[in-house]
């Protein structure tokens, strides 16, 4: 839900539980700059990165709920970014089998993507998401204004999230390459997270559990997913993995490329694209030598529905996407190469 006012709006909801029984989760970051919105509800600051999307920090939040008291009956506000909303999504779902929560998405990606649809979880033997469980929150509280401290990179990779949504939705792509993400305005942003929510919302109801249509939302997944774990695993002092939503623009173009070659797809998606990502995004930072590592990880990727092969979502036009386009590997590298050559 969109909010004008959070503070009525996180009223009308906790209202409905008794008074002791209402507890905070909130990223450490977003606390730095000052929490109104958490009233007098016990809060517990958590420290926030991929790496902390862990069980132990999973422990560390079980642990607050039980000293808090917190019983089945009661409710969990988590307010942060998607590795917030994730952990603390899962850790309430887990908790005595179920306790309510609220999320209150702090981050341009968890307000359009990560803090609805009811996946959560945490990341186990370096593998991202992969314990974790279907819990939808009672409440997603979108509060555009969270979003005037956020880092430039990070509002990029949240709106590399939003194009994803624009290219499965013909109304709303023409918007978005409007947007001006030279000064980023947060009023004429606010209309464009609440349609890319619309359309996340309307494709999730129709496949909560992801066995058809929802697959549609990992267009660019494919791709994008193996050039993030590729970064990840090559990241150094001084050099930071591939931020999520960046990693979704490259795997876009990719797959744009092969939906124009396999499914005549117009080529103008893909200009389009590539000229934000070249004033915007800058090149993918992986070469033409990771080829091979990075079809290897596109082969173990877990949405594949068989073993070895690569899977993805390609469209045949904006908004009409086609799931489950299995590609061969030298389809696969013709792609990797157009985006390389770039
Ligand atoms: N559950 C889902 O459906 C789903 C969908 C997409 C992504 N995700 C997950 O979301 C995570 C990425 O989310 P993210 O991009 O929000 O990253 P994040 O939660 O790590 O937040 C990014 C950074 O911004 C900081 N931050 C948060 N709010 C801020 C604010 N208002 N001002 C300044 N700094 C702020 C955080 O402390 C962090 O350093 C990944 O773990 C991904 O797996 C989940």
């Amino acid at each position: 839900m969109m909010c004008r006012d959070i503070h009525s709006e996180l009223e009308a909801i906790t209202a409905r539980y008794e008074k002791d029984q209402v507890v905070v989760v909130a990223d450490k970051t977003v606390t730095g700059y000052g929490l109104p919105v958490m009233g007098n509800y016990p809060c517990l600051a958590v420290e926030i990165s991929e790496a902390h999307k862990s069980l132990e920090t999973v422990q560390q939040i079980w642990d607050f709920f039980f000293e808090q008291g917190l019983t089945r009956r009661g409710l969990v506000v988590a307010i942060g970014g998607g590795v917030l909303t994730d952990l603390v999504g899962f850790a309430a779902a887990t908790y005595k089998r179920g306790v309510d929560y609220v999320n209150i998405p702090t981050t341009l990606l968890a307000m359009i993507d990560a803090s609805s649809g009811g996946k959560t979880g945490i990341n186990y033997h370096s593998l991202k998401n992969s314990i974790g469980v279907f819990a939808p929150p009672v409440e997603t509280l979108i509060y555009p204004a969270w979003l005037k401290t956020l880092p430039i990179k990070e509002f990029l990779s949240g709106f590399g999230e939003m194009l994803k949504t624009g290219l499965l939705n013909t109304k709303l792509w023409p918007q978005l390459l409007q947007y001006d993400l030279d000064t980023m305005p947060i009023e004429t942003l606010t209309p464009l997270i609440e349609q890319c929510v619309n359309v996340k919302e309307r494709i999730v109801a129709a496949d909560p559990k992801e066995e058809g249509l929802r697959k549609a939302l990992n267009f660019g997944h494919t791709f994008g997913h193996a050039l993030e774990e590729l970064s990840i695993a090559n990241a150094h002092p001084g050099v930071d993995p591939l931020y999520h939503g960046y990693a979704v623009v490259y795997g876009m173009i990719a797959e744009l490329y092969l939906s124009v070659t396999k499914l005549g797809c117009s080529k103008a998606p893909l200009q389009q694209l590539t000229q934000i990502m070249l004033h915007y995004y800058g090149k993918p930072q992986c070469k033409c030598s990771d080829r091979e590592r990075l079809l290897s990880l596109m082969r173990q990727d877990k949405k594949n529905e068989h073993a070895g092969e690569i899977n993805c979502t390609l469209i045949r036009s904006i908004g009409s996407p086609q799931i489950n386009q299995v590609i061969t590997t030298d389809e696969a590298l013709e792609a990797l190469d157009y985006l390389f050559s770039l």
